[in-house]
């Protein structure tokens, strides 16, 4: 923006883009939520218990791509990417494209790629960066209010590329997301972390 259009903006628009400076990621976040409120599902990002909870599992080094649903401004993709060893690779896919610009804008890792696109197109997603499986998919995605459809095909997609021996690492307000990885995981942990806006239900699926 040029400081003459600077100067002409209304001034509701100004104070709005001073509040969502100040809010920093969180102000991005809930600009997203209300852009899409069902498809995010949630106003404020994940607590710092529910990453470190939901990522402790992780046998970190034998991860060689980490594929993350849902990244939205990016909460869990810091912690993953400074835990994931030096050859690792972190693929976030979003369908937010306002998340997918600012991740791309704030995060420089060269082993990090922020993919526009659903979670469902997972197995392309990955074979376009050179992968034929994931040692383990996160998702922060909201199951329960996602279109009809689209939550079965992302559980089915996902326990297709997982590796044996990977895990579907899944956190959600509710238990909807564990209905859907019944059907393709046998094995599947359950956790709880109250430290959360909202509390949260943490499931682990390992593929057999
Ligand atoms: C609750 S937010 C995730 C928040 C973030 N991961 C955190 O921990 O704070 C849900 C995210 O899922 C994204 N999303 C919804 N449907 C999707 C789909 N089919 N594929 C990929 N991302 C999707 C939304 O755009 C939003 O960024």
């Amino acid at each position: 923006m040029t400081t003459t259009e600077l100067a002409q903006e209304a001034w509701p628009q100004r104070f709005a883009r001073r509040i969502k400076r100040m809010a920093g990621p969180w102000g991005v976040f809930l600009e997203g939520f209300l852009k899409e409120p069902v498809m995010v599902g949630s106003i404020i990002p994940s607590s710092r218990f529910t990453i470190a909870k939901m990522l402790a599992p992780v046998k970190w080094n034998e991860c060689k791509l980490f594929v993350e649903y849902g990244p939205g401004v990016g909460t869990f993709c810091r912690p993953v990417l400074e835990r994931l060893p030096r050859d690792g690779q972190l693929i976030v896919i979003d369908t937010n494209p306002l998340y997918i610009d600012y991740l791309k804008a704030t995060i420089t890792d060269s082993r990090f790629i922020p993919v526009l696109g659903s979670a469902a197109d997972v197995e392309e997603i990955i074979r376009a960066h050179g992968h034929d499986h994931a040692d383990y998919v996160l998702s922060g995605l909201p199951f329960s209010t996602l279109p009809d459809g689209v939550g079965e095909a992302i559980a089915a997609a996902t326990h297709k590329v997982l590796r044996p021996g990977g895990a579907f690492l899944v956190y959600q307000f509710t238990a909807a997301a564990r209905d859907y990885m019944a059907r393709h995981f046998t094995h599947i942990d359950a956790g709880f972390e109250p430290l959360n806006v909202l509390p949260c239900k943490l499931y682990w699926g390992w593929k057999d």
